[in-house]
């Protein structure tokens, strides 16, 4: 099996290397190339890359290119994971909303849109190369926003599926808590890419009896800790909030954090520096611990388990994944992708049945969906009054004097990766 990472020079790539050659029973991957515009980086991860397979007796060859076509030639699987802009541009996502005392964040609010804009079109570009060279591969897309990436892709009918690790660190937490083996932790796990609830922790499977109750009775406090939220708030949710969700329910708080403390994008920076020192280390043959202070922990596993489903080799059943709406939420469009448990096969991804969304929840998801409709179109049409209508839809923004200098705001910031501007 051949698989393909785009933006494989990440120093993310080591956590996905780890869990290749651990599961390379579940995912037997005979060719893997790291695909990036970043010689220097694609080096060093490439090396890394190699002594982790090598020492952990994966036969797998490990190739780098910097050229797409090439690259993802025949390739069975293409994980997308790149970052336009790298981290400089994160920093401006982070930084520029502030001003207006909006969240400034990667994938939430006027930044999120910023990087749906910048990224769009560029995997679109990706997709279409991959296509020509196998009609049949398999897109896993991990580029953020995933929800709206994912909804550009299938709504240029390419054979994608969008992943995200929120539903898995949720699987693997509440598999701690409550002793069973992780495999055992079925999730009802509904919402949109970052915007997600987890209403019901099931033992065994879609039908398993639900525990979520008692975990948020013996472990609320922790749990809430965790997400920066009150325990009040979770009793009277009776659900688990992602973290994501902080940015909604306490942004006012969140905007005077940030304004104080400096940006993820700058933490991330400086770790990045100190992981590529590291992997350019030739006696380092596994993936460092630094990388734990990343926040994609589980990707890997994640990953594999969706590309061994999707490639027909095994795999969970179901799966959290991001993928078409189809009348699942019926209050959304059909065409809107939703984060939800799917049956997940060489067929790709089909929503389970989702019970009753409490309208607490499913007035917040519609109003995003919105939001992410308007995205898209701005980030495949381009065009000022689009960036301000999507701006002016999202529920963190709403009014038009900050809708109107906030799309000032991403404009001048983007406008080297906005092909209109
Ligand atoms: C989680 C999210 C990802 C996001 C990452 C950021 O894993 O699910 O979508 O990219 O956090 O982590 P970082 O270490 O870059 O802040
Ligand atoms: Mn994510």
């Amino acid at each position: 099996m051949k698989l393909a990472v785009v933006g494989g020079g990440s120093t993310y790539t080591p956590e996905l290397i780890d869990g290749f050659a651990r599961l390379r029973d579940t995912l037997p991957i005979s060719e893997l190339v790291l695909i990036d515009p970043a010689a220097d980086r694609l080096d060093l991860v490439g090396g890394l890359a190699r002594r982790i397979f090598a020492k952990q007796g994966h036969s797998g060859t490990v190739v780098t290119t910097s050229d797409v076509d090439a690259g993802v030639a025949d390739a069975d699987a293409v994980l997308l994971q790149l970052r336009v802009g790298g981290q400089a541009a994160r920093l401006q996502d982070e930084t520029w909303p502030l001003e207006c005392g909006c969240v400034g964040q990667e994938t939430t609010g006027a930044g999120g849109l910023a990087k749906a804009l910048r990224t769009v079109p560029v995997v679109l570009d990706i997709a279409e190369r991959v296509r020509r060279s196998n009609p049949n591969a398999w897109i896993i897309d991990f580029t953020n926003p995933v929800g709206i990436v994912t909804r550009a892709l299938l709504q240029a009918g390419h054979k994608a599926v969008g992943l995200c690790n929120v539903a898995i660190g949720f699987q693997r937490r509440f598999a701690r808590l409550l002793d069973v083996d992780p495999a055992q932790v079925h999730l009802d796990h509904v919402g949109l890419n970052h915007l997600t609830w987890e209403t019901g922790v099931r033992i065994g499977g879609p039908e398993g009896a639900d525990r979520l109750p008692g975990l948020i009775a013996e472990h609320g406090e922790s749990l809430a800790s965790d997400l920066g939220l009150p325990r009040q708030l979770l009793d009277r949710l009776g659900v688990v909030p992602s973290y994501y969700l902080r940015y909604f329910y306490a942004h006012d708080e969140v905007v005077r954090e940030l304004r104080t403390k400096p940006s993820r994008a700058a933490e991330v920076a400086a770790m990045e520096k100190e992981l590529l020192a590291m992997y350019a280390d030739p006696t380092l043959d596994t993936k460092p611990e630094l990388l734990a202070k990343r926040g994609g922990a589980f990707y890997s596993e994640a990953a594999v388990d969706l590309a061994a489903a999707l490639l027909g080799g095994g795999g969970s059943p179901y799966q959290v994944v991001n993928t078409r709406n189809g009348g699942t939420l019926p209050f959304l469009p059909d065409d809107a992708v939703i984060e939800v448990q799917a049956a997940v096969g060489n067929a790709g991804a089909a929503p389970l049945p989702v019970e009753r969304v409490d309208p607490l929840f499913a007035g917040l998801i519609a109003q995003v969906t919105a939001y992410e409709d308007l995205a898209l179109e701005a980030a495949l049409k381009g065009g000022r009054e689009r960036v301000f209508a999507a701006l002016l839809s999202h529920p963190l923004i709403g009014q038009y004097e900050y809708a109107e200098a906030l799309t000032d705001q991403l404009v001048a910031h983007n406008r080297e990766h906005l092909a209109w501007a």
